[in-house]
């Protein structure tokens, strides 16, 4: 009987209540498949933060590394600076583990009211491919004069070669196996002189090798406008860490919520651990409620089941995920009704059977 160590960081706010919901529908969804889960958890976060001085401890990526995946809440709180909280643990994993593509899917589900008039179920369902560990994501830079008036900041953004071809590759990759083949890719290269005009070369360069795939390229500023106006025009999109980073909240707002939303960090040839998160974040404004939406998590444990080889466990979280939104019954504030996490989960329990 397989069995599964994943390491479990829930973090701050409401990803130390998403996670639970999490943990119990992979459990189900794992048992009708004879998987078993060893499940270690990490209490790191802003709270670790107050006690020690750090997000975790300094040997902390040694003690993720010798598991199967990351299953992770959400990093940052009230009370440490948002770049010290996520610099001290959610981006350095993401690096130390060279998890350099970020998936998070798009989808507009039955049953949960769309912000968007005349969209239906199946006009929203795209990838959003993201740059995950360069890009304009980076500690490089500095401040010079600080505290005057002739305070001077840089910050700088890193674009290699290895990088940018390695995650436009994996874009056209997933394009070619979809039924719509068809790729857009994110910059900005009437404004940024150097990275971007180099991100549209590459993208020209590397479609070579996929002819049958079609290529859109947009400027961030008007693809986001596309965004809301025509989102049924979208297949799968490739963007830097930033652009990847914005576009994956604006697609699943144009869908009722960010919170169904997953988050894949992958390190695609399997050296290192991945790690799956929602795509929200502690969500201050909520914590402790008992209200938060736990599918994006859910989903996110779907996609970490794909990622180590069982493709028919994300496909009963998914359908359960569907079926409870289609009967509109059991949905949190944020779609529109009145359930409150737990009642979320159980709901989607019931559904896995
Ligand atoms: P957020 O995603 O935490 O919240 C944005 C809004 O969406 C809030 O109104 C919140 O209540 C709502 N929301 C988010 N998730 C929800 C859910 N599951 N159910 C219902 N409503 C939900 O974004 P923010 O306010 O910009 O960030 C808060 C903190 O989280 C910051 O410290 C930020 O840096 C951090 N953050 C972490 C991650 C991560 O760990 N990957 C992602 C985003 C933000
Ligand atoms: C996300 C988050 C993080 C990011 C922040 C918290 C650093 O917004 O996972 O989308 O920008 O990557
Ligand atoms: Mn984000």
């Amino acid at each position: 009987m397989p069995r599964l160590k994943i390491a479990v960081i829930p973090g701050d706010g409401i990803g130390k209540e998403v996670i639970p919901v999490g943990i119990k529908a992979l459990e189900a969804a794992g048992r009708q498949f004879g998987i078993d889960f060893d499940w270690v958890h990490f209490d790191w976060s802003c709270e670790t933060y107050h006690r020690t001085g750090r997000m975790m401890p300094e040997d902390g990526i040694e003690q993720l590394s010798g598991f199967d995946a990351i299953y992770l809440g959400a990093v940052g709180y009230p009370g440490v600076p948002d770049h010290i909280s996520l610099w001290g643990l959610l981006l350095p994993i993401r690096r130390a583990f060279d998890q350099y593509v970020n998936l998070r899917p798009v989808r507009l589900f039955e049953g949960v009211p769309c912000p968007l008039a005349s969209k239906q179920p199946g006009d929203i369902d795209f990838l959003v491919v993201r740059e995950n560990v360069e890009g304009e994501y980076s500690s490089i830079g500095g401040i010079q004069y600080e505290g005057t008036e002739h305070e001077v900041v840089v910050q700088q953004s890193i674009f290699t070669r290895r990088g940018t071809d390695r995650i436009i590759d994996y874009a056209f990759k997933m394009a070619q196996s979809r039924t719509a083949k068809h790729l857009t890719s994110a910059t900005k290269s009437n404004g940024i002189y150097h990275s971007m005009p180099f991100w549209d070369k590459r993208v020209q360069e590397m479609g070579k090798a996929y002819p049958d795939v079609r290529v859109d390229q947009y400027h961030i500023d008007i693809l986001t406008a596309h965004f809301v106006r025509m989102p049924e025009h979208f297949d799968v999109v490739v963007g830097s860490n930033l652009f990847g980073d914005i576009l994956s909240d604006l697609g699943p707002a144009c869908t009722g919520t960010i919170a169904i939303a997953p988050s894949a960090n992958i390190n695609p040839e399997k050296q290192f651990p991945s790690m799956f998160e929602p795509v929200h974040g502690s969500a201050p404004d909520i914590a402790g409620q008992g209200i938060a939406n736990p599918l994006g998590t859910i989903w996110a444990g779907a996609m970490m089941m794909q990622h180590l080889g069982y493709p028919d466990v994300h496909d009963v979280l998914l359908r359960a995920i569907e079926n409870v939104l289609r009967t509109a019954q059991t949905l949190t504030r944020d779609m529109g009704g009145n359930a409150g996490t737990e009642a979320l989960g159980n709901a989607v329990i019931a559904e896995i059977g």
